[in-house]
């Protein structure tokens, strides 16, 4: 059977095709399909003098998401996504829905689309998402495979908590009680001393009781741990990762991200070509309170220019909506015409709801920045604020070690500082990745245990990889769905999995 995707390969001749239908539009004796079969979409056309009266009528009688043979001509026709077009010379169909397909052209409310994900998979932009999350998974695994890491499946019964006892999961195994875990990272170490490199890939779950466009109930995190790394190394490992995921990813999913999604892809070129800003959590705050400058300006100074301009667009577009609503009180303007001056002012009053929406922002952010207290965790607004000064991702290292997990490593010149680093994305993503060095020291690591009032037993077994052999190690977990709401621009992070499930959400 032929694809879609193969077409071009058969100009000239005659195939077959097997998908569904997801638009059609009739002129006179002219029927025109939008098709899709999974690899791709395509237009086809009835002609009546073509296909004669039968297939025609066939053609006509389709209704959005039936399924049908299509049997054609390929012909090149350079208007047309992929460049071709087929002429339909016959229709089996497969099935007639007989009710509406629930996901019409019109605009739905997203609780609506996302109780219909099952069906809502089908249309082009989740399309498209679908196979930009396909092509990052395999980069990702082309990555480790080729410097040499081990890939390794961690447990998901746990009976330990890694990340807080805040978010954990607590279900039953057999009559003990377990969690689902958080991370894979304590046996990913167990592994790392047996394999030296390794790379975990799998779903961790987070039980978070509020509802963000950052935050999924189970992710999937990839989490590679690393013998005889510090975290400088570990800092270099994650660079040269995040640029080759998100080239081979623009190479592989050129045309979803730029054709479907619309991304900007001049970012992720960047992301590419341009080092990583290395920053101390110190410079970090001393950045968002203003008192330290990026490429000569300070986030005070930025915002306000922001502002500026975005003040400027919303005048331009206010005074273009009222002069478009001065013409639609003339009397005498022909339908077409007003129906066009009307859509546009439609399109025009979201854009300027959305650019007031974001202006009224940035004071809160500024404030927000501004009055940041030294030792505290990044929230979503300070995220936001701090990459707004930088075009590429940014690597936040040495934190306060009240913020961050029992195991990360005490800094040697500073006992106040752990070895942590964060990864914030560009345009308000925030973090994407969080590692560390490992603690080493046995008296430190049940010092921070007994600190964190965490019941001592069920970390017995990962304080004996402190007691043999141990060495220096480092590691680092990427959020898959977070890299892909941010390679894709995809607001919420919601659309970058097939099934999410979050807070509120258990179903489809
Ligand atoms: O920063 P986190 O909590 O780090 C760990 O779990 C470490 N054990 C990783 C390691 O060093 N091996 O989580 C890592 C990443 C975050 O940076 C974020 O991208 C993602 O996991 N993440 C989430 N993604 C979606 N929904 C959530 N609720 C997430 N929580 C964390
Ligand atoms: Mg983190």
């Amino acid at each position: 059977m032929v694809t879609i995707s193969d077409l071009r390969n058969y100009i000239g001749k005659k195939v077959l095709l097997k998908g569904w239908v997801i638009n059609s539009r009739s002129s006179k004796g002219i029927e025109f399909l939008i098709f899709r079969d999974g690899t791709g979409f395509l237009q086809c056309v009835a002609d009546v003098s073509i296909c004669g009266e039968e297939v025609y009528e066939k053609a006509k009688s389709l209704n959005k998401e039936s399924s049908l043979e299509l049997e054609g001509n390929v012909v090149s026709d350079d208007r047309q996504l992929g460049g071709v077009e087929l002429q339909i010379t016959n229709i089996e169909i497969i099935h007639l829905n007989k009710e509406e397909f629930p996901i019409t052209n019109k605009p739905h409310g997203i609780e609506f689309l996302m109780n219909n994900r099952h069906l809502w998979l089908r249309s082009k932009r989740q399309w498209a998402l679908m196979r930009v999350r396909n092509a990052t998974i395999f980069a990702i695994h082309n990555f480790f495979q080729s410097e040499g890491f081990m890939q390794m499946d961690s447990p998901i019964f746990t009976a330990n908590a890694a990340e807080g006892t805040t978010t954990l999961f607590k279900t039953s195994f057999y009559e003990q009680d377990a969690y689902l875990a958080q991370t894979g990272q304590l046996y990913g170490e167990a592994m790392a001393m047996a394999m030296g490199k390794i790379y975990t890939f799998g779903p961790t779950f987070r039980a978070e009781k509020s509802k963000t466009r950052r935050h999924l109930s189970e992710f999937w995190m990839i989490e590679p741990e690393m013998a005889f790394f510090d975290n400088d190394m570990n800092m270099d490992l994650i660079e040269k990762f995040i640029k080759s995921v998100v080239k081979e990813v623009i190479e592989r999913t050129e045309f979803e991200l730029s054709e479907i999604l619309e991304r900007d892809l001049d970012v992720l070129k960047k992301t590419v070509e341009i080092d990583f800003p290395r920053i101390s959590y110190d410079d970090a705050v001393k950045i968002l309170h203003g008192e330290k400058s990026v490429n000569g300006k300070t986030t005070i100074e930025l915002l306000n220019e922001d502002l500026q301009k975005l003040n400027q667009t919303i005048d331009e577009i206010s005074k273009s909506i009222a002069e478009r609503e001065q013409m639609l009180l003339d009397k005498n303007l022909n339908k077409g015409k007003r129906n066009f001056i009307q859509n546009k002012v439609d399109t025009l009053k979201n854009e300027l709801k959305e650019l007031q929406e974001k202006a009224s922002h940035i004071p809160e952010w500024m404030n927000s920045a501004k009055n940041f207290e030294y030792g505290n965790d990044f929230g979503g607004a300070d995220e936001t604020v701090l990459t707004r000064m930088f075009e590429v991702p940014i690597m936040v290292y040495n934190w306060p070690k009240e913020v961050k997990a029992f195991y990360m490593k005490r800094a040697e010149d500073n006992d106040n500082l752990v070895k942590g680093v964060d990864v914030l994305a560009p345009e308000g993503y925030g973090e994407i990745v969080g590692g560390s060095e490992r603690e080493t020291n046995l008296d430190l690591l049940l010092q921070r245990i007994e600190n964190e009032k965490l019941p001592m037993e069920p970390y017995e077994w990962y304080l004996e990889l402190r007691k043999y052999g141990s060495v220096p190690h480092s590691g680092f977990g990427l959020g898959l769905e977070r890299l892909i709401s941010w390679i894709t621009g995809t607001k919420h992070i919601r659309e970058t999995i097939p099934f999410p499930r979050m807070y509120g959400r258990l179903t489809p």
